[in-house]
């Protein structure tokens, strides 16, 4: 069994189910050990699929699965994860989210993070976490009963939005801060800056957004369905910035969030 989530993962979000099993598929070929999906993402079974048809032994994979907002009391969290379980058929889920915090906090964390409790009882989950929980949604996550269970905070984070005060407060508390949307919705490619620390180190300006991402110990999760780019991403791991780049791109922060849904928490 992968004990703790592993620092690079690939993303399925917007990734249609057909595209999702072939992706899946080849970044665990790869070297990938760490898939991420959502109830929400409708895509589940073909991750599951890839997962099943990519030849890696299954205990060597990490998958993440998360509860959607509206399904976030004990009884519907279990439902919920009954339901991710057997689209997935990979047997026990490695990590579940709240995928958003109850809009308004109407339903207490505490009563979610008993269904979660529920769930690891009845095999469906190993660990579970948050997502796009705010510094003050998330200490209080970790004060309610079980809630020293948490893995990870998973949210927003690019170098146009370095989120520093909410990674710094993840990291504080103990726990892994995962980001998603790397690559700015796409901006990473084009930026000047990001494109010439590229230059210098003959890599891609993506692979250069993953290493800072990397410096600062968050765990990344990047989404491509092209193998050439899943091979490059992969390989910004082995990528080292030194401190003149990173001071460059910390300056790129604009502190503007993309993902900004009506039911998003006051950030
Ligand atoms: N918890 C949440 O609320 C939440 C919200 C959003 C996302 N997420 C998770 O985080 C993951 C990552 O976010 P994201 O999907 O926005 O990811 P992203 O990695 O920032 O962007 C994905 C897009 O970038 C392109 N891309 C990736 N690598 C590339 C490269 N080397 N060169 C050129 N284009 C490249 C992909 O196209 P190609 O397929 O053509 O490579 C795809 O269109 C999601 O998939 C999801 O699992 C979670």
């Amino acid at each position: 069994m992968v004990e703790t989530i592993p620092s690079f993962g690939l993303g399925t979000f917007r990734v249609d189910a057909e595209k999702t099993v072939n992706a899946v598929k080849s970044a665990l070929q790869l070297g990938y050990r760490h898939i991420d999906t959502a109830k929400f993402y409708n895509n589940e079974e073909s991750v599951g699929k890839g997962v099943r048809d990519s030849g890696i032994p299954r205990e060597d994979i990490w998958v993440t699965t998360k509860v959607w907002h509206d399904q976030l009391r004990r009884a519907d969290v279990v439902k919920s994860l009954v339901d991710s379980h057997k689209k997935l058929n990979i047997g026990t889920i490695d990590l579940a989210l709240v995928h958003w915090p109850s809009p308004d906090s109407v339903v207490p964390i505490a009563e979610t993070i008993a269904g979660f409790q529920d769930a690891q009882k009845e095999g469906l989950i190993r660990h579970f976490g948050v997502s796009n929980f705010t510094a003050p949604l998330l200490e209080e996550a970790l004060n309610a009963p079980g809630g020293e269970g948490i893995v990870t905070n998973q949210f927003e984070i690019s170098p146009f939005l370095a989120n520093r005060k909410l990674v710094e407060a993840t990291q504080k508390l103990g726990v892994k801060a995962t980001a998603y949307m790397p690559l700015g919705e796409s901006r990473a490619h084009k930026d000047p800056t990001l494109n010439e620390i590229a230059k210098k180190h003959g890599v891609t300006a993506a692979q250069v957004t993953f290493a800072w991402l990397l410096s600062r110990d968050i765990v990344v999760l990047s989404a491509s369905t092209n193998p050439e780019h899943q091979q490059t991403n992969w390989d910004s791991q082995k990528l080292k910035l030194d401190a003149d780049d990173i001071k460059k791109i910390d300056a790129l922060d604009e502190g503007e969030r993309h993902a900004k849904p009506p039911f998003a928490p006051k950030w």
